[in-house]
């Protein structure tokens, strides 16, 4: 069985969660199996520094960035893998100190993310990171924070693309995922 193979075995999907006609994909069986995160961890950071993907394997990735909340379970430990600096994103009013913010669309209303004024320097390279992307809006956003801050994002990498919403094509730099549902 392959790497991505193994890793969507894992995946549990729970029908009518959190609310009716939403499938659920939950991604804590991985974590809660030693081999398979190690082998999540490792197939991520292998695609980043790999010589099949010329955007990001030539250049020294700078910071991972990390989306409120599961991207935070994932980005930290790649980062040190990279040796890169981790920078969270996080949901409006949680982070101390000077902050920009980027406003998206959620299924009802909008919410605002946030990032440390001073987390990102310009002209860095950036990737961006978060279990699961379906219609892109936090992940734009996040994108839209790097971009204020004058860094170069890379890449969005997520274990999970709900193909079918077409999330990847409002981002600005390709995106990689895992296993793919549609
Ligand atoms: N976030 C948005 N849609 C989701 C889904 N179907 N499963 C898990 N997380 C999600």
């Amino acid at each position: 069985m392959s790497d991505v193979q193994y890793l969507r075995s894992l995946l549990k999907a729970h029908p009518d969660f959190p609310k009716k006609g939403i499938v659920f994909l939950d991604i804590f069986p991985i974590l809660r199996d030693p081999v398979a995160f190690e082998t999540l961890i490792t197939h991520f950071v292998h695609h980043i520094t790999s010589d099949v993907i010329p955007r990001t394997h030539s250049k020294k990735i700078d910071v991972v960035v990390g989306l409120d909340a599961r991207g935070f379970l994932l980005g930290p430990i790649i980062a040190m893998r990279l040796g890169a600096a981790f920078v969270p994103v996080r949901k409006q009013g949680k982070l101390p100190g000077e902050c920009v913010s980027a406003t998206y669309e959620k299924e009802y209303g909008s919410d605002s993310f946030e990032m440390q004024a001073d987390a990102i320097k310009p002209g860095q390279n950036v990737i961006i990171i978060d279990d699961l992307i379906a219609t892109g809006g936090s992940a734009k956003a996040a994108g839209e924070l790097v971009a204020k801050q004058g860094g170069n994002t890379l890449k969005y990498l997520f274990i999970i693309e709900l193909t079918f919403l077409k999330g990847s094509a409002s981002l600005d730099a390709p995106v990689y995922s895992i296993v793919q549902e549609d």
